[in-house]
């Protein structure tokens, strides 16, 4: 996304600034406005994420903010298995090709998602009524070599197992997939990297960063994985937050150094955070979470992506969940798909991470060879960061 990437210095105090050629025109980071989210993320080396339905890709606006903002698509349903073989004897992969498709013609990186979700609600009824194992076994054998195989070209990064655990709890969640003797995650995970090895395969939960006990079972399942040598790249971390929850910042970014310790990379997969619609200071909060989110995202140096579940407020998942009240405005643009407070606090955090990391580390004068140096270092680290792409470290 971004074609020129050069770096100034000069000012009083050395000021640094790093300028990208992206989509949005000039970006700025010293003047965060000239940026957009797409922008910032590839000068900070992650990822900027939301979703796409394809009904989603006739909408001209949504597109263009997509488009503008992010680096990376999730495709919100289509690439689910009772999307994408509802009965045993068909296969539908429509809309997933139209979601793929797209993405790639727009240049955004895919997380397939998802390849197993281990909750029979969300298992396509033919699939979760196998009670024979072998059967079972086989039928996830055929899905997953068909869909990784069909978009292997396109989908680099996969969801290959999804909430393995209890929604609301610590153990199994209700699955059939439990039903699969010893160990069936791994097993999963070595069959996608034996039909697609180059493939990043990640695991994601749901509600780690607020259930109770959540995190530390979630990182048990993990730890037990990589010590059995599973092929196993990163670890997704969905964060759906709660109305007037407030984030812990050092609490979550210490659940996302807990398993970049283990030699994986992390990401925040799923965020979203609602607020009541009455509330009046509710954007400024939400605000404020989002914030906190990023920040212990940019803190880690595993931390890879930050997806938020859905493009706008008009989007969301949660309105349609019957839980919360509605409208919940749970995301970085309105209904009008007009940036809120959390884009902006998102975007100047981001531009201020840039300047921040751009500027020397050591106080003081600095000789001009120095500042060469330097310059040249900044200016390579920048290229590198926008260029990288996260290899298997496990
Ligand atoms: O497919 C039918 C369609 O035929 C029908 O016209 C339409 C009418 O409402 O419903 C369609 O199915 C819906 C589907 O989304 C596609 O739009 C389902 O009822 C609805 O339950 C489904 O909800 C999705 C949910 O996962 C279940 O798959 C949400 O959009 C999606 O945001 C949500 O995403 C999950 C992640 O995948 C995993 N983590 C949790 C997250 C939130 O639940």
């Amino acid at each position: 996304m971004i074609t020129v990437v050069t770096t100034i210095i000069g000012g009083p105090g050395f000021r640094a600034a790093v300028s990208a050629q992206g989509t949005s025109g000039e970006c700025h980071p010293s003047d965060p406005a000239t940026c957009t989210l797409a922008d910032l993320a590839d000068l900070l080396g992650i990822r900027i994420g939301t979703t796409l339905e394809d009904f989603e890709i006739v909408d001209s606006d949504y597109v263009a903010t997509l488009r503008r903002e992010f680096t990376s698509v999730t495709p919100e349903n289509a690439l689910k298995a009772y999307s994408i073989r509802p009965t045993q004897s068909s296969w539908d992969f429509s809309a997933g090709d139209a979601v793929v498709d797209y993405s790639v013609d727009a240049g955004l990186e895919i997380r397939g998602h998802t390849l197993v979700w281990a909750k029979d609600e969300y298992t396509p009824a033919w699939l979760a009524g196998l009670t024979d194992p072998v059967a079972l076994w086989t039928a996830t054998q055929e899905h997953v070599t068909q869909v990784m195989s069909r978009y292997a070209d396109r989908v680099r990064r996969w969801d290959v197992v999804n909430e393995p655990l209890a929604t609301l709890g610590t153990g199994p969640s209700d699955s059939v997939f439990w039903s699969l003797a010893g160990d069936w995650i791994g097993d999963v995970f070595r069959l996608a990297d034996s039909i697609d090895p180059t493939a990043e395969l990640w695991i994601n939960e749901y509600g780690t960063d607020w259930v109770p006990g959540k995190h530390a079972a979630y990182l048990s399942l993990v730890r037990d994985l990589v010590e059995s040598d599973v092929p196993i790249d990163g670890v997704g971390l969905q964060v759906h937050r709660l109305p007037g929850s407030a984030v812990d910042q050092a609490l979550l970014e210490q659940q996302l150094r807990d398993f970049t310790s283990l030699g994986l990379q992390v990401a925040v997969t799923e965020l979203d955070v609602p607020v009541a619609p009455t509330d009046p200071g509710a954007l400024e909060w939400q605000a404020s979470q989002y914030r906190k989110v990023m920040a212990a995202c940019l803190a880690v140096s595993g931390c890879r992506e930050v997806t938020v579940w859905g493009l706008s407020d008009r989007d969301t998942w949660l309105d349609g969940l019957g839980v919360f009240s509605t409208p919940t405005r749970p995301l970085l643009f309105d209904d009008s798909l007009r940036p809120k407070p959390a884009y902006t606090a998102v975007r100047d955090l981001m531009a201020q991470t840039v300047v921040r990391r751009s500027l020397p580390t050591t106080g003081g004068f600095a000789g001009s060879e120095v500042l060469t140096a330097w310059a040249i270092l900044t200016l390579g680290v920048a290229l590198v960061m926008s260029t990288r792409r996260p290899r298997r470290t496990s």
